[in-house]
């Protein structure tokens, strides 16, 4: 069996990309939606379908035992009905794990208090950030920025517009003296070195590809009844719902080689 990684297009694979390095040996999947991302802007109903049918490939045709749902958006929306009825359902000796809580923790273990989070705009409007934060770090404060304009910006790498869009999206959160930054959208972590320098040192930029592999390596330490079912052959297979030039271009330059995308149909 192998190890699923799901994201709505791109971003994911940075994070993929990571994992990749901290379990070298793990068998696998990567799915990106690309036929229908941007999540960030779609409704309730369609993130909640696009997901369900995403995962479902990965578990039925892919055959995953433990899924990373890399995407914030699809984490905000459909997580944890997928977990709560979906899987007990269908496939109760498997896993999906999000990226929000391990998130949170990583912020909270370095002692952060006052925490900024720049997302897409149904993250921000979910809130799940601010619940779940609730839940494991009383009396720390969340300042949220949605970004509606930077996934656009990025996709079509339109450099010019980046970085004003950055200093409109950032200046708040700072106003706030937030002691760190959450990059809550896998697309933000190929800026994550551009947005340190417009925050300066004082502020820590969190961004999942550096948290995810730690926390997934320590997952798999405490279940090794899931661990032992991961195949290990070094194989790597990286699907999408769409293919297009630019994607395949992106997906070298992530990976700094070339990489062989399949389209499949979910
Ligand atoms: N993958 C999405 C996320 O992390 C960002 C791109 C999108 O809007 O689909 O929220």
């Amino acid at each position: 069996m192998k190890l699923g990684v799901f994201d709505s297009g791109l971003g994911g694979l940075v994070i993929a990309k990571a994992i990749g390095k901290a379990l070298p040996a793990h068998d696998m999947v990567y799915l990106g939606d690309t036929l229908h991302v941007p999540y960030g802007s779609r409704s309730l109903e369609a993130v909640t379908h696009y997901t369900q049918r995403s995962i479902d490939y990965l578990f039925r045709k892919a055959d995953c035992k433990l899924i990373i749902m890399a995407c914030n958006t699809a984490s905000a929306i459909a997580l944890r009905n997928l977990q709560q009825n979906y899987l007990v359902k269908n496939y109760p000796d498997r896993r999906i794990l999000g990226v929000v809580v391990p998130t949170l923790e990583t912020a909270l273990e370095e002692g952060h208090s006052r925490i900024g989070l720049l997302a897409t705009e149904r993250i921000v409007r979910s809130s799940i950030y601010k619940t779940e934060l609730e839940k494991i770090g009383r009396g720390i404060k969340l300042f949220q920025k949605s970004a509606p304009l930077l996934v656009p910006a990025i996709e079509l790498n339109t450099k010019e517009w980046i970085r004003p869009l950055l200093r409109e999206y950032i200046k708040p959160l700072l106003a706030q003296n937030i002691e760190c930054l959450i990059l809550g959208c896998t697309h933000y972590a190929f800026l994550k070195n551009v947005i340190q320098k417009k925050v300066g040192k004082g502020v820590h930029v969190m961004s999942q590809d550096d948290i995810i592999p730690g926390k997934l390596v320590d997952y798999l330490k405490r279940h090794p009844e899931i661990d032992r079912h991961i195949t290990r052959r070094r194989r790597n297979s990286f699907l999408v719902t769409d293919i297009t030039d630019s994607y395949i271009r992106n997906a070298r330059s992530i990976y700094k080689k070339d990489i062989d995308i399949k389209k499949v149909v979910i």
